[in-house]
């Protein structure tokens, strides 16, 4: 989604500002722009729909020279996509770039209007840039006017703003992530801000998460960032956390797509991940949370991390014999839900920035419940919020469709029931989780079978996935992967329920992926044979060098489950993820960056 990279120091900023624009293309975009200072001291604006090359290339004839920048990657919410309405939006004063949603825009902007102030796009974002400029004017202080501008605006938001007259870079959000970042041992000191971390990989040493309504000044002459609250006063309250960047910057290695990489390095996270909860931090939040008694659990989530979601549920409820409830983030936060303090607040998400789901998270927190995370990114704004933190250890995701991720949040989930229900969990799990890994890396080595298949049915109508129990949510996440990266009708369903609608969807151009496991195989066989009746197209995944399975099937696809108590769906789950990437691959789609996703959804 809309990505934030801004520059003041003594290089080209121009540089580490498309540099870092272009390592946050994987989050999804449909237009970019940088605004800048050009050498007679005016603001420039320079944006392009599409592709960053577009603007790089439009660049690369002006080069232009300025030791200060913003720049942004829009993905449209209000307003289509086009060149007036990307970012920045500016005029002789200011360029400003935004994340987020201004809820209350119309109102704003008519009375605005009414005011006799013109507008040129229809973003929510130009109604920030005129309010501001408007203030200004009446009363010359930049500091005072953003923040006046900032308390007017509601809904979750970060601005960066740019003045004409000022060598410095002002930053402030509500509920929307924003990084600030330093590099010191230059002379003259260079600043950056970031609505992700990633962007400045390798450029600072030290980065800032400022809390919510706080005001950061980028000054490169104080060599610092200053901080205000909503009163102007400066403040020290922001460093909740502040780190050094460790990561480095993913590549794709022999891989022709990172989605296929991740897929990839399945078997060695999957080993790796008892390593990190058997000793240091990992060991010492089991040994916090060990037996901890919950009345229920409430688990929260969007897409992919919903899915592992019901996968966590099925653990928690079986091992814990506890209620367990799962909502989707989006739905959670509006329904009103009956929540009680002695609760628990799992919320399940890779980037940790999704906007539901943080509403959720605040909306737990104010109710007074323990709020748990199964996180990705450390220092996310969930895991700033969250009581307790199970990192899954998963490495960048690249790819906007999520693969190796769910394997890992389901895997820390259940290391996190185990826990809870008082075993030492490593022990429970270790082996386990050593068997998924070289079942993985089994399968892996018979991708080229899945290739085929897919090249037998990626023009087909439609996709059905099925399953029962413990590979329902597998079915679901199976068709969800389809549907983003090869552009294509799939549907999950749970098997017993096709006959309560979708089945009238059957024909020979429907193709029916069944999960079949050893649990209720006989009533998912059966579930199955009506949809061959029907002329469907069968494939099968599911136990092995079985022959009802054979002969059912147009396509059969055997695993080797044994051994595997808990993680036979996550082992299915790569069947999944494989099958798509070729199916979207035969499509010639963009695998890493599907049409119209975003990896990290910031807004509603
Ligand atoms: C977006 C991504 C999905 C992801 C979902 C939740 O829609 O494209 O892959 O599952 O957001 O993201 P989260 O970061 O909270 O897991």
């Amino acid at each position: 989604m809309c990505g934030i990279v801004g520059y003041v120091g003594s290089r080209d900023a121009v540089v580490p500002v498309l540099e870092g624009l272009q390592r946050l293309e994987y989050r999804g975009y449909d237009s970019a722009g940088i605004s800048f200072k050009n050498p007679e001291g005016k603001l420039q604006v320079v944006k392009k729909e599409g592709k960053l090359d577009n603007l790089r290339s439009v660049l690369e004839t002006q080069k232009p020279k300025t030791s200060i920048a913003i720049g942004h990657t829009r993905w449209a919410t209000h307003g289509h996509v086009n060149e007036t309405n990307a970012h920045p939006h500016g005029n002789d004063l200011f360029a400003i770039v935004h994340n987020g949603i201004i809820e209350n825009a119309f109102e704003l902007k008519e009375s605005l209007q009414a005011e006799g102030e013109k507008f040129h796009s229809e973003t929510d974002t130009e109604v920030f840039l005129v309010l501001l400029t408007k203030l200004f004017k009446q009363t010359g202080d930049i500091k005072k006017s953003i923040i006046e501008t900032f308390k007017q605006i509601e809904g979750n938001s970060a601005v960066v703003i740019l003045n004409k007259d000022e060598n410095k870079l002002y930053a402030i959000k509500r509920s929307a992530p924003l990084v600030c970042g330093r590099r010191s041992g230059r002379e003259s000191g260079e600043l950056f801000l970031s609505s992700d971390p990633y962007a400045l990989v390798g450029y600072v040493d030290r980065l800032f998460f400022p809390d919510d309504e706080i005001l950061c000044e980028l000054d490169p002459e104080a060599t610092f960032i200053h901080f205000y609250d909503l009163e102007g006063n400066a403040t020290e309250q922001f460093q909740k956390e502040a780190r050094s960047t460790q990561e480095t910057l993913s590549t794709k290695g022999e891989f022709e797509h990172f989605m296929l990489k991740e897929i990839h390095e399945q078997p060695f996270l999957t080993k790796q991940l008892a390593g990190f909860y058997s000793e240091g931090v990992g060991k010492e939040l089991l040994d916090r949370v060990k037996g901890k008694k919950f009345d229920h659990i409430n688990i929260i989530g969007c897409g992919t991390a919903w899915h592992a979601g019901l996968v966590i549920k099925n653990i928690l409820e079986s091992e814990l014999r506890v209620k367990v409830t799962i909502d989707l983030a989006s739905e959670f936060r509006y329904r009103d839900p009956v929540l009680e303090k002695n609760e628990l607040a799992l919320f399940i998400s890779q980037s940790g920035e999704t906007a539901d789901t943080i509403a959720c998270a605040e909306l737990c927190k104010k109710k007074g419940l323990t709020l748990y995370s199964i996180v990705n990114v450390k220092g996310s704004t969930l895991y700033r919020m969250s009581d307790e933190n199970f990192l899954i250890y998963a490495g960048q995701e690249i790819g906007v469709a999520s693969t190796k991720a769910f394997t890992n949040m389901v895997l820390v989930g259940a290391l996190m029931a185990f826990t809870l229900k008082g075993e030492d969990a490593i022990k429970t799990l270790g082996s386990e989780l050593n068997l998924l890994s070289d079942k993985i890396e089994a399968l892996l080595s018979r991708e080229n079978e899945l290739k085929i298949i897919a090249k037998e049915i990626f023009q087909e109508k439609g996709f059905i996935y099925t399953g029962r129990n413990i590979y329902f949510p597998i079915a679901l996440e199976g068709a969800l992967k389809l549907k983003e990266i090869a552009y294509v009708h799939a549907e999950g369903y749970a098997a017993g329920e096709l006959k309560h609608g979708p089945i009238a969807l059957i024909d020979e151009q429907m193709v029916n992926i069944s999960i079949v496991g050893s649990e209720l195989f006989e009533k998912t066989l059966s579930n199955t044979e009506e949809v061959k009746a029907r002329r469907g197209k069968i494939l099968v995944v599911g136990v092995k060098e079985n022959s009802k399975l054979k002969s059912i099937s147009d396509f059969y696809f055997g695993l080797d489950f044994d051994g595997l108590k808990y993680f036979s769906p996550v082992l299915v789950n790569v069947v999944m993820q494989i099958l798509s990437y070729y199916i979207a691959k035969e499509k010639g789609t963009d695998i890493d960056k599907p049409r119209n996703l975003a990896k990290s959804v910031t807004v509603e």
